[in-house]
Order: C-alpha cells, then structure tokens, then sequence
C-alpha cells in the first residue's frame, strides 16, 4: 500500500509542534511531552462518545488496545467501567497515561508498555471488552525501513497489520468469554478494507455501529467485530425459533379451523 499523504502531512506537524502541551478530552487533560506521542483527538472522543453513551462500558472490564495516552480505557474507568487494561508500543504514550492516573488518583485502570501479548499473562480471561483506535493504514515491513522504529509513526501505520492481527487473535484470549466478548474499533475508509480482508482471514465479521464525518467529507467508523460462527450460531437459534412459532401457529390455526385471528397474534407475538 502508497504511504497515506494526509498521515505525512499530520506526523511532519506533530514532529514540528513545541512540547510540551496538554489535549482536554471530556475534561481531562493529557500531558504531551515528547513529539512522538500521538495526541488523542475527534476521532477518539467520538468513541469515547459512543462507548459512554450506549453503555458498552458500564460495570465491564474493558481492554484498550494501542491504548496511546490512554483517553478511552482512563475515561472508561472514570465513567463506569469497572477497571480498564490498556497496552502500547509507545514507552512514551505510556509515561503520559501513568502520569493521568497518578494525577487523577484513578485506581481502576493499569497500562503497560508493549504489544498486545504482553497483557495475556495477568489479563487472559478477565476482559469482557475489548476498544482499540488502531492506525490509520497499513504497511509492509519490507517496504518501509525504518519504520518499525519510529514509535510516531506507528500510531499511522500498523507495520503488517500486527495492531489489527493482535486485536483479531490475541486480544481474543483476554475474553472472560469468548462467545459473547464484543471488539469495537475506529476505522476510516481505508481501514475499512484491511478489517474486511482481517475479518475474513480470521473467520470473523464486522458491522459498522455508527458513522460520522469527523472532517467534511471524510467519514469514519466505530465498528463492532465478532466471530462468525458466534452469529451464525445465533441465527440458527433464531431461525429454530421462529420454525417453532411458526408450527405452534400452524397447529393453533388447525385446531380452532385457521380463522380465528386473534389467536393467531398471540401465537405470533
Ligand atoms: C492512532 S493511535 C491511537 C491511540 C489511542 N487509541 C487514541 O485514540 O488516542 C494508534 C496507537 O497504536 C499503537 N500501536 C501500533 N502498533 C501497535 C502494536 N503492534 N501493539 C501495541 N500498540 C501499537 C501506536 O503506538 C499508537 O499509540
């Protein structure tokens, strides 16, 4: 895939930006001290909206993947979670998420430096949540040299996907149950068609839960994936049960002589 011209065009401002200053989401301040951090913005309060406002969060322990300051899993927490996980590559997205909790005396939230799988030794089957604003494209790690190490920007681009692929595979066995666990995501267009090709690698689906455009003519997403033969099996119930309804409905019909409507809505309902 091309490099993203509107990412490089936003990494060259942020690297360019004086350190340090605070971004306010919903009230709190997070410190930016170092111009590789990546700063929360629209895109994550409009989750943080969204979380809130349906209710995903509420009484849930709730995983923040590529957490970077940690706006959703410390705002989660402070809003009704029950306690939020978070993990990021960036040491100093971290630093910053460490300093928010400390200065708000959260008590509810940890974060730790590192990929997805660092989480599994303490937090495998404890989460019943899973959020993550995952970069905003993808490149190969044989095109792009250099890259793995520029912590900035890997907020843009998931180097082979590893955030999306952690979110999809790994991130799955921090599910208290896998069965019902619900993964919700921020997506633009372009990510859109990483998560259908992900979705159908790992035997999973998405639907796009809500849409916005957070600048004029550029929509995004908030997405909810889960595992395909999780909803199939769910149809099948369904289906089942309206088999069954339709032969309770049938059989009434014959015993009463099939004319009598009002027994037929009670069937119905
Ligand atoms: C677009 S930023 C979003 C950060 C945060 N969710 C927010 O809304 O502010 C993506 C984050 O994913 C992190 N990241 C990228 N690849 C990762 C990986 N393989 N494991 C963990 N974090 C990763 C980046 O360091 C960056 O902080």
């Amino acid at each position: 895939m091309p490099r993203n011209k509107d990412a490089d065009g936003y990494i060259k401002h942020l690297k360019s930006l004086n350190v340090p200053y605070n971004v306010n989401i919903k009230g709190i301040d997070f410190p930016i001290e170092d111009t590789d951090v990546y700063p929360p913005g629209k895109l994550t309060e409009m989750f943080i909206d969204y979380i809130i406002k349906e209710k995903i969060i509420e009484g849930k322990v709730v995983a923040d993947l590529g957490c970077g300051c940690y706006a959703l899993g410390i705002i989660a927490a402070m809003n009704g979670a029950q306690m939020a996980i978070g993990a990021d590559i960036n040491s100093k997205a971290i630093d910053c998420a460490k300093q928010v909790i400390a200065r708000e005396g959260i008590t509810n939230a940890v974060v730790i430096h590192g990929e997805i799988a660092s989480l599994l030794p303490s937090y495998s089957g404890a989460v019943d949540v899973i959020l993550s604003g995952p970069p905003w494209d993808s490149v190969t790690s044989d095109t792009v040299v250099g890259l793995e190490s520029d912590v900035l920007e890997r907020a843009f681009y998931d180097v082979d996907d590893s955030l999306l692929r952690g979110v999809m595979c790994e991130g799955r066995e921090l599910y208290k149950d896998k069965s019902v666990g619900k993964t919700y995501i921020t997506s633009s267009q372009r990510v859109l068609e990483r998560v259908e090709k992900l979705c159908a690698e790992n035997e999973m689906q998405f639907k796009i839960v809500k849409e916005e455009e957070i600048e004029l003519g550029n929509p995004h997403y908030i997405l909810c994936l889960s595992k395909k033969e999780e909803e199939k099996k769910v149809e099948e119930i369904i289906d089942d049960h309206q088999n069954v309804e339709l032969d309770l409905l049938i059989s009434s019909q014959e015993n009463v002589g099939g004319n009598d409507s009002s027994f037929c809505c009670c069937a119905i309902m």
